[in-house]
């Protein structure tokens, strides 16, 4: 994951790199660090917030930044990035994995190089140096980095006393932006953009340098002038309210969503032309493989359930896909940045087959490799856990690939679900405090309910820290029954009628078994069991956000950090 900034050229380097950092520590926040010219390095274990404290007045007009998702080696100040080379001619900050490093490691020690981090960045920065020493050029040099190092690098690096930058990409995301004669990099957008007016978004393989005088990029060996564009700043506007807690923010901005979905896809109670012909596209296809990770992948489960149609199939995108060029592929990914996403959707464009993004990042990495990009409209999501971002890939699967007569209607359903659980949350408050003191939790359902339960336990996962599994009911007595007891709880969720003798019945045998439980249902209530009421209609939207908001209370009262739960980031840019 991680994230890399740099500037070049501007009086207010160490505010331009900080502000990124801030922007980009999505990615990651295990550590962050910056480098001003001509040989300041500042780094910290801490968040970015305390990196601007430390850095306090210091000033220079070029300098690079990281924020750190900790891959090779612990979180360690020695760890964190930027990294300087053994006889300091180098500094350097990496997004990516360099998966042969061990072994141009030793090569260097041999050499006569001594490390001081466990990281893989730090060999590059020695390798450059190294090279360099060697009496290569410099692009050489930088030929050679992409010819030994295997895996995936987005670089930005400085060369003593040189007052430029130097950049190289592959496989990471990186954009160049440019304002008069200031320059600007970093892993997103988001990031610079409130600093450029033109961009550029190096290919695979391109790397170049920027000074005050020159921006020059090599492209199959040969030198251009970086072929900037002018940044059509097709940006979210973001709400500049002072709220503590974004996951509780997004969860209740789902109206919202709804509501701009609604205007972004809908004229006159129709698709608009344009959506239409894609979902006339869709439907030629006798195959659908809808594709995500994480919640984006649950969202494609639920959607495919509720199709009830073999049209569709899912899949996980970190295993392995066979692509069949006749059918479509639905990749969804809120960030449009996930690694395995990006390998799978270059895969399928290889083999010429029909390639869609569903995606909430309208300059991300995805939707340049779309053939059409449908865009999520739930604006920034800033909170790790996904939620609107959920809600949103459903309800826009929906409109584009199902048949739906009346569309102010579906969308005044929806918005009454969540507007009910939202309404009800005070009913969470006793369960979330019984919840919390728990160490582990099964969530039970059948049918679509059991796709309800992957999401809900994902997010109370993340976000509290509890120990939560997803299964089936009926499995419950095909082995989990025998880790439960007095600490170790079940939550069943039922919304449909045909099944709830059997949820009732699993419930009733855990409880006696001293488990606490919990049903949250469409339905009847229990004895003895706490009890979440959810709406009688699109129940399973209801219960979904009911979940979101449990998930909310419980972390809420075990004191977490809901929007940076530990050892997560929100974009998963590596393997
Ligand atoms: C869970 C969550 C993750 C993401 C997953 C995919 O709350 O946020 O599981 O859903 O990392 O990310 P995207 O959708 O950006 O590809």
């Amino acid at each position: 994951m991680c994230g890399i900034v740099g500037v070049v050229n501007d009086k207010d380097a160490s505010q331009v790199l900080l502000d990124g950092l801030l922007n980009l520590e999505y990615r990651g926040y295990d550590s962050a660090g910056i480098y001003l010219f001509p040989n300041i390095i500042v780094k910290t274990i801490e968040r970015v917030a305390s990196l601007k404290t430390k850095v306090g007045e210091l000033c220079s007009d070029i300098g690079i930044g990281h924020t750190r998702w900790a891959t090779t080696g612990i979180v360690s100040e020695l760890n964190a990035h930027p990294h300087l080379s053994y006889n300091k001619k180098i500094t350097l900050v990496h997004n990516g994995i360099i998966s042969n490093y061990k072994e141009i490691k030793d090569k260097l020690i041999t050499a006569g190089y001594s490390f001081y981090s466990e990281t893989d960045s730090e060999v590059i920065a020695n390798y450059i140096e190294y090279l360099l020493n060697e009496g290569l050029t410099i692009n050489k040099v930088l030929e050679k980095v992409l010819k030994d190092l295997k895996g995936e690098l987005a670089i930005i690096f400085s060369i003593k006393d040189d007052k430029g930058l130097y950049f190289l990409k592959r496989g990471s995301p990186l954009v160049i932006g440019k304002n008069n004669d200031s320059f600007y990099l970093a892993s997103d957008i988001e990031a610079i953009k409130n600093k450029v007016k033109m961009t550029y978004y190096p290919n695979d393989l391109e790397f170049g340098y920027l000074n005050k005088d020159s921006a020059s990029l090599f492209r199959h060996h040969k030198k251009i002038n970086i072929p900037f564009v002018k940044e059509k700043n097709e940006f979210d506007k973001e709400s500049k309210e002072n709220i503590d807690c974004y996951f509780k923010k997004e969860i209740e901005e789902q109206p919202e969503v709804i509501k701009r979905i609604k205007s972004y896809y809908i004229k006159d109670n129709k698709l608009k032309p344009e959506y239409q012909r894609i979902s006339d596209d869709i439907s030629r296809f006798n195959k659908v493989v809808l594709i995500g990770c994480g919640s984006s992948y649950n969202a494609a489960n639920l959607f495919k359930n509720y199709s009830d149609s073999d049209k569709f199939e899912t899949h996980i995108g970190s295993e392995n896909l066979k692509i069949n060029n006749n059918n479509c592929y639905i990749v969804i990914s809120q960030s449009g940045e996930t690694f395995d996403l990006i390998k799978t959707s270059k895969m399928i464009k290889k083999t010429g087959a029909k390639l869609i993004v569903l995606s909430n990042g309208k300059n991300s990495s995805l939707k340049r490799l779309s053939d059409e990009f449908l865009y999520m409209c739930a604006l920034s999501e800033k909170s790790v856990a996904a939620s609107k971002s959920y809600l949103a890939s459903i309800t826009i699967l929906t409109l584009m690939l199902s048949k739906i007569t009346n569309y102010d209607y579906f969308f005044k359903r929806i918005n009454r679900a969540i507007r009910y659980m939202v309404k009800n949350e005070k009913e969470l408050d006793s369960i979330a405090l019984k919840i919390s003191s728990l160490s582990s939790m099964y969530y039970i359902g059948k049918g679509e309910d059991k796709f309800l339960c992957d999401e809900g336990s994902l997010k109370l996962k993340e976000i509290s820290y509890l120990h939560v599994e997803s299964i089936y009911s009926g499995e419950l007595k095909h082995g989990p029954i025998a880790t439960i007891n007095d600490s170790f709880g079940v939550l069943a969720i039922s919304t449909d009628k045909k099944y709830e003798s059997r949820i009732l019945t699993s419930l009733e045998e855990v409880k006696c078994r001293n488990a606490p439980c919990f049903l949250f249902s469409t339905n009847s209530k229990i004895s003895d069991v706490s009890f979440i009421s959810g709406p009688k209609k699109l129940k399973s939207i209801g219960i979904l956000i009911g979940l979101q908001i449990l998930s909310y209370k419980v972390a809420k009262i075990l004191n977490r950090d809901i929007d940076k739960p530990k050892n997560l980031a929100k974009s998963v840019t590596v393997i």
